[in-house]
């Protein structure tokens, strides 16, 4: 029996090289005038909301432009930009950027129609009107938030990153143009490219897994273990550039679809304690993770060997398995993934978190659909297995 599913996703996608070019036309069409772009000051400066602003114009779209998001979202930059829409007298967002201007967008485009402020939907399903158009164009290949029913917004007074999840927050239109992550450095593509692989492989084993999301999380396993080093050791290669971003909108689609798991939920608040990058934090977890795991459904995680290229003919199911892990272990060390440690995180003080951390993880549901569930005291072992190997592996 299969039961009934929702699968939801953009209602219109562009996707493939220029596309952003498409951005005027397509506001156009559905008769919006004016648009409030929400990015942050490296876009600014490279020229690419500039490009949309002009693009825009072109097809008699005015703008406003917001571009405060400059770490990752906070409450704030949700009210100054719902602040900016309201005094512009906007009625489309755009958000141009990494998942933050994009997190922060999805935010600004349903308080205008439900009012209030964002903490007040923290959690899933709590909003309750459809937005105003959203039109998400990212610029990194890895959150996927371009496609997903997600948003997560730090609140800065407590340190926790709201995780905030409603069919409302997807976007109308995402404009996938991997031409505009040509400018992103190395660490950012291995950050990122890292964060999106995990959405694809936590999509692909979590226990709430549809037919619909599984061809599209091999689909992008594949894509990114065999292109992410390619994308970091040369910026330019445009054909890897290509691969990884349809790979990471792929992994979006799947996992707002289906959900992520273990990793996810440990990595948020390693993010809300620490500040390291999303896709950091999910590197240094997902090697010891998926051992853990994969005893709950190795024949998932075989597959997900044979997508990352491991040659998996003729070893037993375990066996096949653990090919994940090693796969996984040589891909993080390739594109040079700093550790933990590297980035200022003790090792006492990551332990003296953990028991509070494996409770927001627990909290956040996350861990709950992962093929082997985790009891709270597997879960603070597992923070340390991380900073450990992190260790091992590149001191
Ligand atoms: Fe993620």
């Amino acid at each position: 029996m299969m039961p009934p599913r929702e699968f939801i996703m953009p209602a219109q996608m562009v996707i493939g090289s220029g596309a952003v070019e498409q951005v005027g036309a397509q506001c156009a069409k559905r008769g919006w005038r004016k648009a409030l772009i929400v990015t942050d000051q490296i876009m600014q400066k490279l020229g690419i909301v500039g490009q949309v602003e002009q693009n825009l114009a072109n097809h008699g779209i005015a703008s406003v432009v917001y571009a405060g998001v400059n770490t990752e979202p906070v409450v704030e930059y949700v009210q100054e930009a719902l602040a900016s829409y309201h005094e512009g007298g906007c009625d489309v967002v755009v958000a141009v950027g990494g998942g933050s201007p994009i997190d922060t967008a999805k935010a600004v485009a349903v308080l205008v129609t439900n009012g209030g402020s964002i903490e007040q939907y923290k959690g899933i399903g709590k909003v309750a009107n459809p937005g105003v158009p959203l039109v998400a164009i990212p610029t990194t290949a890895g959150t996927g938030s371009e496609a997903t029913i997600y948003t997560v917004i730090t609140d800065q007074k407590t340190d926790v990153k709201m995780l905030i999840g409603s069919p409302y927050l997807m976007p109308t239109i995402a404009i996938v143009d991997p031409m505009l992550t040509i400018s992103s450095p190395p660490s950012v593509t291995a950050a990122t490219g890292v964060d999106a692989l995990v959405h694809a492989i936590e999509a692909y084993v979590s226990v709430k897994r549809q037919p619909m999301t599984d061809v599209l999380c091999l689909s992008a396993i594949e894509l990114i273990s065999s292109n992410i080093r390619q994308a970091w050791a040369n910026g330019n290669n445009i054909e890897a550039r290509e691969k990884m971003m349809l790979g990471a909108t792929q992994a979006g689609i799947a996992f707002s679809n289906s959900s992520v798991a273990l990793v996810h939920g440990m990595s948020r608040p390693i993010g809300a304690h620490f500040h390291i990058a999303h896709g950091v934090s999910n590197a240094a977890l997902l090697a010891v993770v998926t051992e853990f795991s994969l005893v709950g459904d190795p024949k998932r995680y075989a597959d997900i060997a044979r997508a990352m290229g491991e040659p998996i003919e003729g070893l037993s199911l375990m066996e096949a398995a653990d090919r994940a892990v090693v796969a996984i272990r040589r891909l993080v060390r390739d594109i040079k993934i700093p550790s933990l440690r590297q980035l200022g995180v003790a090792r006492e003080r990551l332990m003296e978190l953990a028991p509070s951390m494996a409770d927001a993880a627990i909290d956040s549901g996350s861990p709950a659909n992962n093929p082997r569930k985790p009891t709270r005291q597997e879960i603070i072992e597992l923070y340390a297995k991380a900073y450990d190997e992190g260790e091992r592996m590149v001191g």
